[in-house]
């Protein structure tokens, strides 16, 4: 049965694509029957960097919506929601904005990352973006956290925060959540550039990215493109080495058909990269024509949708409310009555 409670979410900052896929969304798929799940579009963080436009926003809050259910995700099972729906996520992070200390947020690498040299000009929501991130799991009681390792800092925090809380005020509130890292196999790689990331922030080229809005089209083009090298793929899982391109589009294989990198490199042994990329297409068409269909049918009747993510957002606010009542009773606020 239940190994426990998982929370995780993605922000709905441009459009979903094959690394949230494969390194996010098809995880927490299979994670469904072993654990309690909550998953939320954080839209709260999504405004912590550049502008968005509002109704874009609004829009990639459902296609993250959409995306979820497409691939899987089974509202019926998990709890499905949009982070600005539960109010107890922003009211948390307040309090967390008062027991982090600014020398913990000045480690975290992600905003150094994001901010660069212009710190000055960075949001105040960029630099606390860790203690909300904190309130989304912590508000739950979540015991794993699925992510990215460039998100394991963050958990780390998010441990530290519950420690200190449960400290300071002699609680034993807060459940502290161990991350679970998504292997480097769903590291999805730029199809222009297998040392970079896959990104919607990669602004370089269009054929970088394969979006889970594509077509069988887009999807074969975009492969055809795809950076390679001259020589034919390996024979050995070694012989990658030196081979970012190569060993990234192996990765995507492996991941879309449930293998090992090692069983993927037996199979395609010797083989051109013309033949490889053909059947990486079918294969990236197979898995992923079925959910762009469905995202699409769901985007088109957003009414649909929004009753999910109404119903989702209820049973998240009930799960949430408790413990904010008990974290405000803990620090002393007067109640409300
Ligand atoms: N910071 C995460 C990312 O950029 C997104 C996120 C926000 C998240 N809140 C979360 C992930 C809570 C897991 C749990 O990928």
């Amino acid at each position: 049965m239940s190994r426990g409670r998982i929370l995780s979410g993605i922000k709905p900052t441009g459009n979903l694509h094959l690394g949230n896929y494969l390194g996010a969304i098809r995880n927490w798929v299979a994670m469904q029957k072993d654990y309690e799940c909550f998953f939320c579009v954080v839209d709260l963080h999504a405004i912590t960097a550049d502008r968005i436009e509002p109704a874009e926003l609004t829009r990639t809050t459902r296609e993250v919506a959409a995306g979820y259910i497409a691939s899987g995700i089974d509202p019926a099972r998990a709890t499905l929601f949009v982070q600005s729906h539960v109010p107890a996520h922003a009211e948390l992070a307040w309090i967390f904005n008062c027991v982090a200390r600014l020398g913990w947020l000045n480690r975290m690498t992600q905003f150094k990352d994001k901010a660069g040299k212009n710190r000055d000009t960075a949001s105040a929501g960029l630099y606390v973006y860790p203690n909300l991130m904190a309130a989304d799991i912590l508000i739950y009681k979540a015991t794993h956290v699925p992510v990215g390792e460039d998100q394991k800092q963050h958990i780390e925090l998010a441990r530290d925060i519950a420690q200190k809380f449960n400290h300071d005020y002699g609680v034993d509130l807060f459940v502290l959540p161990e991350p679970v890292i998504q292997g480097a196999a769903t590291r999805v790689m730029s199809l222009r550039d297998g040392a970079k990331k896959m990104s919607k922030s990669d602004g370089g080229s269009d054929y970088a990215v394969i979006y889970m809005t594509d077509s069988a089209d887009d999807i074969a083009a975009k492969l055809r493109k795809a950076t390679t090298d001259p020589h034919p793929l390996p024979e050995s899982v070694a012989g990658l080495e030196g081979r970012a391109e190569a060993a990234n589009l192996l990765n995507i294989y492996a991941a879309l058909t449930d293998r090992t990198l090692a069983e993927v490199v037996a199979e395609t042994a010797g083989w051109g990269f013309g033949q490889f990329k053909t059947r990486l297409t079918e294969t990236a068409v197979g898995v992923l024509g079925p959910i762009n269909a469905e995202m699409a049918r769901l985007m088109a009747d957003p009414a649909e949708l929004d009753a999910i993510l109404a119903k989702g957002a209820a049973k998240a606010r009930e799960t949430a409310a408790p413990l904010l009542a008990e974290v405000y009773r803990t620090v002393g606020f007067l109640p409300a009555r």
